[in-house]
């Protein structure tokens, strides 16, 4: 028979490509989505991402924190893949209570259900992020392994952008971060993610409900909300150069990131809901690349063909992170997980989409306005 899935934030970007992948597998899907005018503006029927799966699933408009819609919506499920959240970073660190009450609130509600009732669900599985680890884990030639701690405002004001040995204060190499490394977020959101997923493996295992959690990297790819202006660094470029401005880069441009294209995220999320050794296991989800932000830039200006001026603006964000980029080894070895697609071919995927889209009006400088504001973005 058949498995029912419930996806929350299954409108979303990973979300969809989700739901579309199972529901060719023969899964019954069901989607919990609040259509969230960040993500698909204030008219869900323009809303490409909701398009996709309107129709295809089982929609209900509905919100995390709400426990009536976690009822309606938990009825004969069997499967719950618990995405539904705020992601930006940096609004994370003025948007406090929301973060929390969406991120953990929502999470906690679920739990709160699953525990007082009784339900077919069999599995949860859910979203966490990079953004646990704050700064990733590097090698320091005296130190060895070290977590460098969050970079200091009076260091970054002088350009000084690289992280130190948290001991020695000497330099320090970047290496892949493991599931084991330090767990020492640097944003509300990092937190909210944390807890999301520390909540859902002890209560999970209190009642016998099997939790997979995901901490995926940068996640990019055809259906990316290029509304959102807070989040997803790829959309927020296309976004600046489609509308002919100049793209200014925070810090000086060599900060790294680990992109992994989207059909490979939704792949590994479906290896941990149909497979055993996943349960109650956390896994990276990236590709162990690594690629700095300038090249980003450098590459969309070139596929959109359109001149650009790249300004790298010295500028910088509290609570952003220097470097990371996974060590997939877990998630390779347990679930026999590779990812398929290079930077260079998905973000090819990426800008051909794009071009296919009706690009709004930018309005990413009116986010940073917003953060200069609040004295986060110096
Ligand atoms: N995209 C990435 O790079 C990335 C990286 C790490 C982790 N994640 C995590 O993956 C998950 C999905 O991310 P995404 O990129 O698809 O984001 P997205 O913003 O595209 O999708 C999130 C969906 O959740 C919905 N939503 C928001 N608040 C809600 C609420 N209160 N109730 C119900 N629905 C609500 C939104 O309407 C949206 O459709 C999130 O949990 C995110 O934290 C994403
Ligand atoms: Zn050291």
């Amino acid at each position: 028979m058949s498995k029912n899935v419930l996806i929350t934030g299954g409108a979303g970007f990973i979300g969809s490509t989700i739901a579309l992948k199972l529901l060719k597998k023969g899964y019954q899907v069901t989607v919990l989505d609040s259509l969230s005018p960040q993500i698909h503006g204030e008219n869900p029927d323009n809303s490409e991402l909701y398009q996709r799966i309107k129709g295809k699933v089982n929609f209900i408009k509905g919100d995390v924190r709400n426990r009536q819609d976690w009822e309606k919506a938990l009825e004969n499920q069997n499967i719950i893949v618990h995405l539904a959240a705020e992601t930006g970073t940096g609004q994370s660190m003025y948007d406090i209570q929301k973060y929390v009450d969406i991120n953990i609130g929502g999470t906690a509600l679920l739990w709160d259900i699953l525990t007082n009732k009784k339900t077919a669900v069999e599995k949860v599985v859910v979203a966490s992020s990079r953004a646990i680890y704050g700064e990733g884990r590097y090698h320091c030639a005296k130190d060895g392994d070290v977590y460098p701690i969050e970079r200091r405002d009076e260091d970054m004001a002088k350009g000084d952008f690289e992280v130190k040995c948290p001991i020695c204060n000497g330099e320090v190499e970047l290496v892949g971060t493991t599931e084991d490394s330090k767990i020492h977020p640097t944003s509300t959101y990092g937190l909210t993610k944390h807890t999301q997923e520390e909540l859902s493996l002890m209560i999970g295992k209190s009642i016998g409900i099997p939790v997979v959690t995901y901490r995926y990297q940068n996640v990019y790819g055809p259906g990316q909300s290029l509304k959102n202006p807070y989040t997803g660094i790829l959309s927020i470029f296309s976004t600046i150069i489609k509308n002919g401005n100049d793209i200014n880069i925070f810090e000086d441009g060599l900060e790294t990131r680990d992109f992994v294209y989207i059909d490979d995220v939704a792949d590994a999320t479906i290896l941990g809901i149909e497979k055993e050794e996943a349960n109650f296991h956390s896994f990276n989800v990236g590709t162990g690349e690594k690629t700095d932000v300038l090249t980003v830039a450098k590459t969309l200006i070139e596929k959109y063909g359109i001149p650009t001026e790249v300004k790298v603006s010295g500028n910088y964000r509290l609570g952003d992170i220097r470097h990371n980029f996974a060590d997939i080894s877990l998630i390779h070895n347990l679930l026999g997980f590779t990812p398929k697609v290079s930077f260079d071919e998905g973000i090819g995927h990426f800008a051909d989409w794009v071009n296919q889209q009706e690009i709004e009006k930018d309005n990413y400088e009116a986010s940073i306005a917003e953060m200069k504001e609040k004295g986060l973005y110096k």
